[in-house]
């Protein structure tokens, strides 16, 4: 029994406890941005998307070092080995960078178009993309009993976002077209979140490179499409406010921290693909929303639980236990 908590279930379990923190503290820290940042200055998501990659970078060269023993020769000769000297395995990675670049920058229009709780919870389904993914790429088994949970995570977290009325008033005000476009955008962004993921994570399990130089080999490729298309969102929509006032416009001190947050996340959903899969990181982040809400309930007092956020909290908590029961452990250990 004590060597089944070995050091790959100790580094899951932090992982998954860090990336709930870090989703809590980020969706908190965005919320707590809004009110008090007016729209002229805010900063453009294309330039924020490539400065917490450029983090993320610097965060992963650091975990290399203490890898390597905390060698600066070693770590220098790790780097140029597996970057440098590998361009094919870094290109191999160009299929999931490519398509989250793609899913950043479609997430970006679909905000522009839809209300922030319509994205949110549209964008739910990725979890049902995900798994059919892992399914399909993977070879990964779900019984019904997994698929019916998360069926109903889905519609838990969709139900923790329900808008209220206020929420959908702003959305009549966007046209049928925009709302069309705004609404493909997010499914085609569940399609790229579910595929990408699933990429990544076999592409961690099946090869013994270190999960840090993957993420430094997907942050390349996803930083080079990132500025490509973030050029382009930014040459049609926000051309002139980047030309007049520059790249880092907006970049208060809770943008720095938002910034940073979004990088440390970075880390840890390639820490938790790899240590636990993307099915699990669905059902962390899920959570952290709640969670979310209930320190937004207390602390920003900016959320007032409805009756579909307690359905919603009960049904994704209720999902929760029902994907972790596993009918052969549980025979198994009462054996023991
Ligand atoms: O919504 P979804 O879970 O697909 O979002 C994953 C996010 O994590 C994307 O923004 C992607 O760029 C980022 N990511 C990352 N490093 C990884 C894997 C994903 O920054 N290794």
């Amino acid at each position: 029994m004590l060597a089944m908590m070995s050091k790959p279930n100790t580094i899951k379990w932090l992982s998954l406890f860090l990336l709930v923190l870090q989703t809590t503290s980020l969706v908190l820290l965005l919320r707590y941005s809004r009110t008090i940042q007016t729209k002229t200055d805010r900063y453009l998501s294309s330039t924020a998307i490539v400065t917490a990659e450029f983090l993320k970078a610097l965060m992963c060269i650091v975990l290399v070092w203490l890898e390597q023993e905390r060698s600066l020769i070693r770590l220098i000769k790790t780097l140029h080995d597996e970057i440098y000297c590998k361009p094919v395995e870094t290109f191999k990675l160009a299929i999931p960078s490519g398509l989250y670049a793609i899913q950043n920058n479609l997430l970006f229009i679909a905000l522009s178009y839809l209300n922030a709780a319509t994205y949110q919870v549209t964008y739910q389904l990725k979890i049902l993309t995900t798994a059919l993914c892992a399914v399909l790429i993977l070879g990964q088994k779900l019984d019904a009993l997994k698929w019916f949970s998360l069926f109903m995570l889905t519609i838990g977290v969709a139900f923790v976002q329900w808008p209220d009325e206020k929420q959908t008033e702003s959305l009549n005000k966007a046209s049928w077209f925009q709302q069309f476009t705004g609404l493909g955008a997010v499914l085609s962004a569940t399609l790229t979140s579910g595929f990408a993921g699933i990429y990544f994570e076999k592409i961690l399990k099946t090869s013994p490179t270190s999960v840090w130089i993957r993420n430094i080999q997907l942050g390349k490729g996803k930083s080079i499409f990132g500025v490509f298309f973030g050029l382009i969102i930014v040459y049609t929509m926000d051309y002139s406010i980047v030309s007049q006032k520059g790249f880092f416009n907006g970049y208060t001190t809770i943008v720095w921290i938002v910034v940073l947050l979004q990088g440390l996340g970075g880390l840890l959903i390639a820490a938790v693909i790899k240590y636990a899969d993307n099915i699990v990181k669905g059902f962390a982040t899920s959570l952290s929303i709640i969670l979310s809400s209930i320190v937004s309930y207390f602390l920003l007092h900016d959320f007032e639980p409805t009756l579909f956020f307690y359905f919603g909290t009960t049904f994704v908590i209720g999902a929760t236990f029902l994907y972790s029961y596993d009918k052969k452990k549980v025979t198994e250990e009462s054996k023991v």
